[in-house]
């Protein structure tokens, strides 16, 4: 487990149910943070929210839509109940259909843009302006290797996961000054719910990463604990690749 101090302040997770936000929440919470588990499926963030508390922390469990603005809206006072809210980490995201784009429905590209977007768009409005009044803080948002790359018949995936990395660097740019650092992460295939569990697609998948294996929750959440924390305090407006060498590797080799 990775040790960086980020106690005395509240910290957002959206998408915590699962995966790497429910890892992200519990280091986050282990190194002193108190936790919103937010979540569209409630149950999965009580679950997390307990084990939080288990483990001696403090994690409360938030019931509802990253894509719905006035949710998001009411996240932020909801952390700042339990402290001044100084990081968030704008996690929720769906995969959608994969299809080419001549046959991609566009009920999935609204909804992946809606989901994997809208929401971090939604999430920088109500985050920023609180963070600002509470002095300053650390918004991590959930990209992906395939928001530097594409990935065939994912198109709107890729796209969403381009725009956050464009957003996190608008976002960095405008706040600097008023003590936020804005950063994106760019995962590598990491093993959760949100991947395909059948044998062949596995391999397939790890087969792209030089290391050999899809990556773990917790090898994320390493990285957005230390991006979350004052160690990272020169870091704002960068993609941080937690990926296993995958880009590396497809600068090397035809897809
Ligand atoms: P997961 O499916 O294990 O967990 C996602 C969680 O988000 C679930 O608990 C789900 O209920 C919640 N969620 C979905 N829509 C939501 C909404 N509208 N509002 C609130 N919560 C919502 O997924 P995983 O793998 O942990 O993915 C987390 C993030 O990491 C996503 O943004 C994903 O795109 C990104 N990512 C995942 C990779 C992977 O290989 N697993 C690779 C690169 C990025």
């Amino acid at each position: 487990m990775a040790v960086y101090d980020v106690g005395g302040r509240s910290a957002i997770v959206s998408g915590a149910g699962s995966g790497i936000g429910r890892a992200v929440a519990i280091e986050l919470a282990a190194n002193g943070a108190s936790v919103l588990v937010f979540d569209l499926n409630g149950d999965a963030a009580e679950k997390v929210a307990d084990e939080i508390v288990s483990a001696g922390g403090i994690g409360v469990a938030f019931d509802g839509d990253a894509a719905d603005p006035e949710t998001v809206e009411r996240s932020v006072a909801a952390a700042q109940k339990l402290a001044p809210l100084g990081i968030a980490v704008n996690n929720a995201g769906i995969t959608g259909e994969s299809n080419p784009i001549g046959d991609y429905s566009i009920a999935s590209w609204r909804k992946v843009m809606s989901v994997n977007l809208d929401s971090v768009f939604y999430a920088l409005r109500a985050q920023l302006p609180v963070m600002v009044g509470n002095g300053g803080g650390s918004i991590i948002n959930m990209a992906s290797i395939l928001g530097s790359v594409g990935f065939p018949g994912s198109s709107a995936y890729v796209a969403a996961k381009h725009g956050v990395v464009g957003l996190t660097q608008n976002a960095a740019l405008e706040y600097a000054t008023q003590g936020v650092r804005v950063n994106a992460v760019g995962p590598g295939f990491i093993h959760t719910p949100l991947l395909s569990d059948d044998a062949e697609t596995t391999k397939f998948l790890a087969d792209k990463h030089p290391i050999g294996r899809l990556g773990t929750p917790e090898e994320v959440a390493n990285l957005v604990l230390f991006l979350a924390s004052d160690a990272s305090v020169f870091i704002t407006g960068s993609y941080q690749l937690v990926d296993g060498g995958y880009t590396a590797h497809l600068a090397m080799e035809k897809y």
